[in-house]
């Protein structure tokens, strides 16, 4: 029997279903705040150049008392003291003068159990996957060996990593195959499974300088999508998310399609749920708004529900609901287990992954939190990656003590979603019915269709429906509907919190605004704001555009002042991942699939956020896209994941690609960037 046709979008690494038709700003409202702006298009294909209005942008200044532990410390000038290097379309990494890279832990390298050995003909079965790193490594961070203890080792840690999704065709010997009967072997879904998910992995530097796993070592882990994980926050225990496996549903199994993620303030790693709506089936023909708001149809990525063994395990990716079933007997709830923010405690070995509900269920790229106040609450924001929808924030209801914050302060708090307003002020719109205005708005919407979505809105039951259905939510807050927000920073030394609006080719003239107001996106932007009076808790904020990507020439335009102008040295598309160094340099990855030929291979760069210098540091190999990007604590080894690499990279007598770590040191030992 022939496959089921992979939505051929898929394999495209910018693909992102459009599954938002709200139209949230009015049009006259546009229109009005266009005319106090200049909008200038230069060169032929229409380089991206936008004015924005000027913005006092008030930072929270140094007297932010971070008490954030994963961070080190080598306070200084946020320059950029490395010459940039030109695009590259070249199978192999490259990086400046003066510096070196090296991979580390590629696809396969064995990190528990029994330590199988990677098998480069594709062989390996399900369960040695379970013991080995998995595929398409996205996310990470490096959590010091001596955190817990107060220290900050730059010489030992926990590596902690996502694996977003899987490549079958390298995953298995011929690729994915199927029975005669269409179903799947049991052994391959088992291993596709174990290839998702999260590797843990002890790493410790000799005395040459050289990094190894830390053979035996009780921290290696794999969590994968099948690893047992308690639902935790509002949604815990709601009618919706019972299933045969959790009658309670208070539990389910996996974390899948794992993007970005957020070290807490506390020592533990959130990853993020992103793209997993692909992962299930609903064969009929009317399904429920928690599926179709994330694009929820009747085929699946993989068809794992078709593995040949008929156990629970696979067959609960099929969300049908079967007739004369009921949420008891059949897995129709499976797909509202996920969506979330998933808590792993990385120095606690045989603890259970959380799902944190709190933070909201949608196409999640991962987490930033903000610097940490004594007294004050915990205060996150996370981006919702797919064209048209929306950045949030979440304020703990519990104020941050350094010594005895843990998950719980993720227990209970308030959601909101944001509104960039055209005059360059934002306000946090809140996502809770205990919130008089939202709740008016849920009251007034009760029996429309909501935006354009076509969903005929019939209210929500309670907080946990709400947080269930956080897309519908924030079309009812009237949030601003983004070029799909990726990863976030928040700069250590202003507070200013800076989002990646990777692209959106379908944005039309009618559905620009200030904040994203380019048509035809392709290019993609970065967005920036600072809480009010430098509170990250408040509810309004004032935004500006850090720079526009495009070609050589495009323009970021402040107050009729070019605060940026692209040349060789950094033209870049598609901004995706994001971090601030413990120094305050930002880092820029990309995943482009648009004009390749100018962009070349996808590539980090390096920004000086005070002064918007950018300058290109890192270019991958061919057909990668590079995501995650963290240090040790003195910024003296940089860990760059690089992803769905093509061709037979990083080991040319191989024939298949592998997705690897890319270790970078300077080689005068000194810190990365300055
Ligand atoms: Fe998985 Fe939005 O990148
Ligand atoms: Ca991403
Ligand atoms: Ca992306």
């Amino acid at each position: 029997m022939a496959k089921h046709d992979l939505d051929p979008n898929y394999l495209d690494p910018n693909y992102e279903p459009v599954v938002n038709f709200s139209d949230n700003t009015p049009f006259h409202e546009i229109l009005a705040a266009r005319m106090q702006r200049r909008t200038v298009m230069k060169g032929s294909v229409g380089a991206a150049l936008a004015s924005i209005m000027g913005v006092g942008l008030a930072g929270c200044g140094s007297d932010s008392d971070s008490s954030d532990t994963t961070t080190g410390g080598n306070s200084g000038s946020t320059d950029l003291g490395f010459k940039a290097i030109p695009v590259s379309s070249e199978n192999t990494v490259v990086v400046p003068e003066g510096y070196s890279s090296e991979v580390f832990l590629p696809w396969g390298t064995p990190i528990t159990g029994s330590y199988p050995e990677y098998r480069a003909d594709g062989t390996n079965t399900g369960a040695d996957q379970e013991q080995q790193v998995g595929m398409h490594h996205d996310g990470l961070h490096f959590f010091p060996i001596d955190l817990k203890s107060g220290g900050n080792s730059s010489t030992e840690g926990l590596l902690v990593m996502n694996h977003e999704y899987i490549n079958q065709g390298a995953l298995h010997a011929s690729g994915a195959t199927y029975n005669d009967d269409g179903s799947r072997p049991a052994d391959e879904v088992r291993k596709e499974i174990a290839a998702h998910g999260v590797s843990v992995v002890h790493i410790k530097q000799d005395s040459e300088g050289q990094w190894d796993v830390v053979f035996g070592s009780p921290y290696n882990r794999r969590i994968t999508g099948g690893t047992p994980m308690d639902i935790r926050g509002p949604v815990r225990g709601y009618s919706k998310l019972v299933t045969p496996y959790s009658l309670s549903a208070t539990e389910t199994r996996g974390t899948l399609n794992n993007c970005a993620m957020g070290p807490t303030p506390w020592g533990t790693y959130l990853t993020a749920e992103e793209n997993w709506h692909g992962y299930f089936k609903n064969s009929a023909e009317v399904r429920p708004r928690e599926q179709v708001r994330h694009g929820v149809d009747g085929t699946s990525r993989y068809d794992w529900e078709l593995a040949d063994s008929g156990l629970d395990q696979y067959i609960r990716f099929d969300v049908t609901p079967q007739d004369g079933g009921s949420a008891e007997t059949d897995y129709r709830n499976e797909a509202n287990t996920y969506g979330y923010m998933v808590e792993i405690d990385p120095f606690s070995p045989e603890s259970k992954p959380q799902k944190r509900t709190a933070l909201g269920r949608f196409g999640h790229e991962g987490v930033i939190f903000a610097p940490t106040k004594e007294g004050e609450p915990v205060v996150c924001y996370s981006g919702d990656d797919s064209r048209f929808e929306y950045i949030y924030k979440f304020v703990s209801a519990q104020p941050y003590e350094a010594a005895t914050a843990n998950g719980s302060l993720l227990e209970e708090g308030t959601l909101y979603v944001a509104r960039f307003n055209e005059d360059g002020t934002g306000d946090w719109l809140a996502l809770s019915l205990d919130d008089a205005e939202f709740a008016a708005k849920v009251a007034a919407a009760e029996g429309t269709e909501v935006g354009r979505s076509g969903i005929l809105f019939d209210g929500f039951e309670n907080q946990a429906d709400v947080l269930l259905n956080t897309r519908l939510a924030a079309d009812i807050a009237g949030a601003t509907p983004m070029d799909r927000p990726e990863w976030g920073a928040v700069d250590p030394n202003s507070g200013q919190v800076y989002f990646t609006l990777t692209n959106n080719s379908q944005r039309t003239e009618e559905q620009t605004n200030a904040a994203n107001p380019i048509v035809e996106n392709r290019t993609g932007h970065i967005i920036r704001w600072s809480e009010s009076n430098g509170d990250q808790a408040a509810t309004s904020f004032e935004w500006d555009i850090f720079v526009f990507g495009g070609e050589q020439g495009t323009e970021t335009v402040v107050n009729d002042e070019v605060v940026v102008s692209l040349t060789d040295d950094n033209i870049f598309s598609s901004p995706d991942g994001l971090w601030f160094d413990y120094n305050g340099r930002l880092w820029i990855q990309t995943d482009n699939g648009y004009k390749k030929e100018t962009f070349g291979n996808d590539m980090m760069l390096a920004a000086n956020p005070e002064t918007r210098e950018i300058k290109r540091f890192f270019v991958g190999p061919q057909g990668c896209e590079v995501t995650g990007v963290v240090s040790t604590p003195d910024v003296k080894t940089m860990f760059v994941n690089i992803q769905h690499p093509a061709g037979n990279w990083p080991n040319p007598s191989e024939d298949r690609p592998r997705d690897a770590t890319v270790i970078v040191t300077r080689d005068d030992g000194g810190i990365i960037g300055a």
